[in-house]
């Protein structure tokens, strides 16, 4: 092989570099969009300690099973500071009111 051809083979490589990147980026990005948990799911793992995996107990009341009205009622009361004086307030105090539905909407779905 000539150094001619060494070099042009170095300059495509350079030329497709981007190309590739961009490529990679695309098949990352995808993956992760597939693999992407339901919001809810995800701020939902945080009660699960006290309430047992997806809601289902053992622990303090159960959640699954109820609607999403009943559980977004719920913790908009805590948040308000009108029920519950403990754990349960405090804990829902850090929520966004988006954040509260999602986790309602989430938890209605667990049986
Ligand atoms: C540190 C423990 C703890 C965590 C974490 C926790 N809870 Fe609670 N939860 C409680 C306790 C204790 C109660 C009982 C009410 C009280 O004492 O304030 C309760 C009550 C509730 C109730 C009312 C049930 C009923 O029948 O009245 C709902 C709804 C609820 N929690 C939802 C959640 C959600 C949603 C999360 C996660 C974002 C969560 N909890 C995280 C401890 C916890």
């Amino acid at each position: 092989m000539s150094e001619g051809n060494i070099n042009m083979s170095k300059h495509i490589a350079r030329r497709l570099q981007p190309v590739l990147w961009a490529a990679g980026l695309l098949l990352v990005s995808g993956g992760v969009a597939a693999q992407t948990t339901p919001a809810g799911r995800l701020l939902a793992s945080n009660c699960f300690q006290c309430h047992g995996t997806n809601g289902k107990g053992p622990g303090f009341e159960t959640l699954a099973g109820r609607s999403s009205a009943e559980i977004y009622e719920k913790l908009v009361s805590f948040a308000s500071g009108k029920e519950g004086q403990g754990l349960m307030a405090r804990h829902a105090m850090g929520y966004t009111d988006a954040q509260m539905k999602s986790l309602a909407a989430w938890l209605a779905t667990q049986k």
